[in-house]
């Protein structure tokens, strides 16, 4: 199978993202080609290193690096100042130089570590990143955002710091769990809606989650949502534009995610706020009737909620304590067709109002 070379542009830095089946192997001569270095430190999760680390020791030790291994426990708490703390005091007793490279393998929160501890470590080394999971492949890992939590809030504290180099292998799909593959396929349906009716198509065709769905299959829908991902990042590096609408079904999303206390996974929280939206909008008349249902459709195809039975005060609570919120309002983006958004500046008045038409409405249709 082709591998995909997706090319990443920012103003701080270029790179590419690699994807394949079976491409781990590569990971060694991907990052001596791009990061350089002597020693490198492989930052995982107590679930992805017993899985992947060994492997990917061995191709960084015959890229010729001298490779150490730091894990932390796997699972959202671990987004603390307290793993933070640990990761970077093992890479200084490794004795990473400036010179020197992080590998982050595993999922989103993995990225998020290694990165961060990248950003921070001697004012900034080099990282590549490893991603294991499909949120990780199609989102996290590219762009350069990396945070961790807060007791005041989700990803309140964190740095853009790029990769030198993106290595996702679709074959590290066989070892996660259905239930998790099923809830990352909500940033990949949101993808589709924010720029590409052909990916959405497609996904109506076969459904990520089709059994079965071949290797080439699976890496061409990764290598297309990080394209999309690309081009919005290429042009807006750090979020003060177009890069918002990467936030699409991300306003009511969290908000649900938060008010389940984040037992709720992301991308079905992704996929509920997209929904909720799109009723919204074209009750508005922002976008057709049609294009909220073919939304809702294919989140039901990948078998994954459209609504939530929370109440819209909760609802409006949560989502106007969002950290993207500005000023006084909210700055939602909305589907105009399959393939458009657009960016909308919402008072919390009118925010309240869209999570009236948008929410719990779904049985009454
Ligand atoms: N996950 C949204 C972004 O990277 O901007």
């Amino acid at each position: 199978m082709a591998e995909h070379i997706i090319t990443v542009t920012t103003p701080s830095s270029t790179y590419e993202c690699h994807v394949g089946a079976g491409i781990l192997s590569e990971v060694g001569a991907i990052a001596r080609s791009s990061a350089g270095g002597s020693l490198a430190c492989i930052v995982s999760d107590s679930n992805v290193a017993p899985l992947y680390a060994d492997a990917i020791q061995a191709s960084l030790e015959e890229a010729g690096y001298q490779v150490f291994t730091t894990t932390f426990p796997a699972g959202e708490a671990s987004k603390s100042f307290q793993t933070l703390a640990g990761i970077l005091e093992a890479i200084a007793t490794f004795g990473l130089t400036r010179d020197d490279i992080v590998v982050a393998l595993g999922g989103g929160v993995t990225g998020d570590m290694g990165g961060l501890a990248a950003a921070l470590y001697l004012r900034g080394i080099r990282v590549v990143q490893v991603p294991t999971s499909l949120l990780a492949m199609v989102d996290s890992s590219v762009g350069g955002k990396t945070a961790i939590d807060i007791p005041q809030g989700k990803n309140l504290v964190g740095a853009f710091w790029q990769p030198s180099a993106v290595v996702a292998d679709v074959r590290c799909f066989q070892t996660i769990s259905p239930a998790l593959f099923r809830d990352s396929c909500g940033e990949v349906i949101k993808h589709a809606v924010l720029a590409d009716p052909a990916l959405f198509s497609r996904l109506e065709q076969t459904p990520l989650t089709t059994p079965g769905i071949p290797e080439d299959e699976l890496a061409c829908v990764v290598a297309r949502n990080i394209e999309i991902k690309r081009d919005v990042v290429d042009a807006d590096e750090k979020e003060q534009g177009l890069r918002q609408t990467l936030n699409l079904g991300h306003t009511i999303g969290h908000a649900v995610e938060a008010a389940s206390n984040f037992q709720l996974g992301h991308g079905t929280c992704v996929a509920i706020g997209l929904c909720s939206m799109a009723r919204a909008a074209a009750a508005k008349g922002w976008c057709t009737q049609e294009t909220a249902d073919r939304i809702s459709s294919l989140v039901r195809l990948h078998g994954l909620p459209t609504d939530t039975t929370l109440d819209h005060g909760t609802i409006l609570r949560f989502a106007s304590h969002d950290k993207k919120r500005h000023g006084t309002g909210v700055n939602i983006v909305v589907p105009a067709e399959i393939g458009e958004v657009r960016l909308h500046k919402a008072s919390l008045a009118e925010l309240a109002g869209l999570i009236d038409l948008g929410c719990g409405t779904e049985a009454s249709r």
